[in-house]
């Protein structure tokens, strides 16, 4: 089990990069960046070129100390982009270089005016992980390769500029950031747009376009709350200020752990908490993932599956058991679809993902299978030392990058579990492990099963509940049932982004025509890609609803994120 990272061409055991300053200036206009990088290297082999990452970069120059240097920009591989080889002078420990992105730059997505809420200014978002860094910075992009950076972004004046990073100072159009504690390059962030805040307690707070901040502020007015649940369970926090940006709907993610400034999906903002889980996910990253990353997208589950399961704890702590274990049981049930459809190499933790983008890695096998993996853990050892475990951990590797071979070197060493670790993470399917199970579901899919003529649910369920009754529903279920259900409770225009959701795949495949048109307006609007893919895949299973699916994706693509149209394509088999 190695340290090398196949997806990218760097060769940091001979040229490291340790530093990068930025010097950018945006235009919406052209929907470019437009600058220098000046990369910082610690020279391990002095006889060897400095090798970076790039994807549809337009390279200008490269200078060591003001000389220009050779270069050269090889061809570009359709998953990993091109390689850019600088040839460094025997003494030089820095280089500049000076390039411009491209408009359709995978890690960055240019919004109309029309794609906020405002609807008056542009907006601008990156988003690196898995391996998108590249696309508009110059650099070792590879999750073993820590940098500290600072960034000066001259953006438009009546704009926002923010990283996921310290804000320093903003000198005239030029907006300073300073990130000194190393982070791996598919963390670094930026957002622009029209955007206000709304502190939420002493070091957190909230970014949102003004429309909807108020609602925001008020779904995640616990968010000092979780931080300081983490920091009894798992240690101090240590970024400083953990702030959440809400993006516009179509942020194709739930949320992306920035450091500093957590970017989180606006549909997610239920109304009552329901979909908080998702903060103490981001939050949670701050350790499993930020602090301790994995070295490479084999590593994944490192970050995802602790993430998982320190998420469901910090539910646990600040939520109660009852709703834990709701988001349990609904996991459960997505992993064990998973592994019904997922060819057995798929189903592995430590998956080989050569030759593959490492996006296609991010399935409920690393986070799911990864969390019920450490809950067995606690099982076996008991809450008290696995939480010890735990903290250690975190302090013991803080700042780096592992691999699966260093965690569970170190697992053995400390904790020895007395559980088949080989199995869990070298070989698919799952192992045994108890079901969680929870009163308040069996509820809602009692009253799915016993759904009679005239009855219908009545009381006030909250997310995880509707989602368990609507997916213990009989499908397709008959049109009269629909109306009712509908009639009842309002399902075709609910604000819950996760409930409509699943009412439309509902809709779509019991053919219930009078939500066809919110469907239409939900996949025009929304770009979230774990929302948007059910609802294809659904419509491609019938002639009229494959039509109706390319239709709308030939109006819906120009607003999706390229991770999405990517996701997208496949199920339309464009
Ligand atoms: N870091 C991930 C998002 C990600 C993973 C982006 C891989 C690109 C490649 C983030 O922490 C995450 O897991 N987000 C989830 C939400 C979470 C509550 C499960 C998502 O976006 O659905
Ligand atoms: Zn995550």
């Amino acid at each position: 089990m190695s340290r090398i990272d196949v997806h990218s061409f760097s060769e940091p055991d001979k040229v490291r990069v340790t530093h990068c300053s930025l010097r950018l200036a945006v235009s919406f206009a052209g929907r470019i960046l437009e600058g220098t990088a000046r990369l910082s290297v610690e020279r391990l082999d002095r006889t060897a070129p400095l090798l970076l990452d790039t994807r549809d970069l337009d390279i200008e120059s490269v200078q060591c100390d003001g000389t220009a240097v050779d270069f050269k920009l090889n061809e570009r591989d359709p998953i990993l982009g091109s390689a850019l080889t600088i040839d460094l002078p025997a003494v030089a420990d820095a280089v500049e270089i000076r390039y411009a992105t491209r408009p359709a730059a995978s890690g960055l997505q240019w919004l109309n005016p029309e794609q906020t809420a405002g609807k008056r200014d542009p907006f601008l978002f990156s988003q690196n992980q898995s391996i998108h860094a590249r696309s508009w910075i110059p650099l070792q992009d590879s999750p073993g390769v820590r940098i500290t950076y600072d960034a000066r972004i001259q953006a438009p004046p009546n704009l926002r500029v923010l990283m996921g990073a310290p804000h320093k100072t903003q000198e005239g159009a030029e907006h300073l950031f300073r990130m000194d504690l190393p982070i791996p390059p598919y963390l670094i962030a930026l957002a622009i747009g029209n955007l206000d805040f709304a502190p939420l307690g002493p070091r957190t707070g909230i970014y949102a376009e003004a429309p909807g901040l108020a609602a925001a502020a008020r779904e995640f007015e616990d968010t000092e709350r979780l931080v300081e649940a983490v920091e009894r369970l798992y240690g101090p926090y240590r970024w400083g200020r953990y702030d959440l940006l809400v993006l516009p709907p179509s942020f194709p993610f739930g949320g992306m752990e920035n450091p500093c400034l957590t970017f989180a999906t606006p549909t997610v903002i239920a109304g009552d908490k329901s979909l908080v889980s998702l903060v103490s996910h981001e939050l949670a990253h701050s350790w499993s993932g930020n602090l301790v990353t994995n070295a490479t997208w084999r590593d994944f589950w490192l970050n995802e599956g602790f993430t998982t399961y320190l998420e469901n704890r910090i539910q646990e702590e600040v939520y109660g058991c009852e709703q834990a274990l709701m988001e349990q049981v609904l996991d459960r049930r997505e992993i064990e679809k998973d592994l019904r459809e997922f060819a057995p190499a798929d189903q592995i933790l430590h998956i080989d993902l050569t030759g593959r983008d490492p996006d296609e890695g991010c399935t409920h096998v690393p986070y799911i299978k990864g969390a019920l993996f450490l809950r067995q853990i606690e099982h076996a050892v008991g809450r008290p030392a696995f939480d010890r475990f735990l903290r250690s951990y975190f302090d013991h590797f803080a700042f780096r990058s592992i691999t699966t071979a260093e965690a569970l070197d170190y697992l053995r060493r400390e904790l020895a579990p007395q559980i088949p670790i080989e199995e869990w993470v070298f070989e698919p399917g799952l192992p045994q492990v108890p079901r969680a199970v929870s009163s308040r579901l069996e509820v809602a899919a009692g009253a799915a099963q016993s759904l009679g003529a005239d009855d219908l649910p009545a009381g006030r369920w909250n997310t995880q509940e509707w989602l368990e009754f609507l997916r213990t529903l009989p499908r397709p279920l008959a049109a009269r049932k629909l109306e009712e259900l509908d009639g009842a409770w309002h399902l075709t225009e609910i604000g819950n982004y996760e409930i409509l959701d699943e009412w439309l795949l509902m809709a779509i495949e019991s053919g219930y025509q009078p939500a066809f048109p919110r469907l239409e307006r939900f996949l025009l609007e929304i770009g979230r890609a774990k929302l948007l893919k059910p609802l294809y895949a659904a419509l491609m299973k019938t002639d009229d609803g494959k039509i109706l699916a390319h239709d709308i994706y030939a109006r819906a693509h120009a607003g999706y994120h390229t991770i999405a149209r990517t996701a997208l394509e496949k199920i339309l088999f464009l």
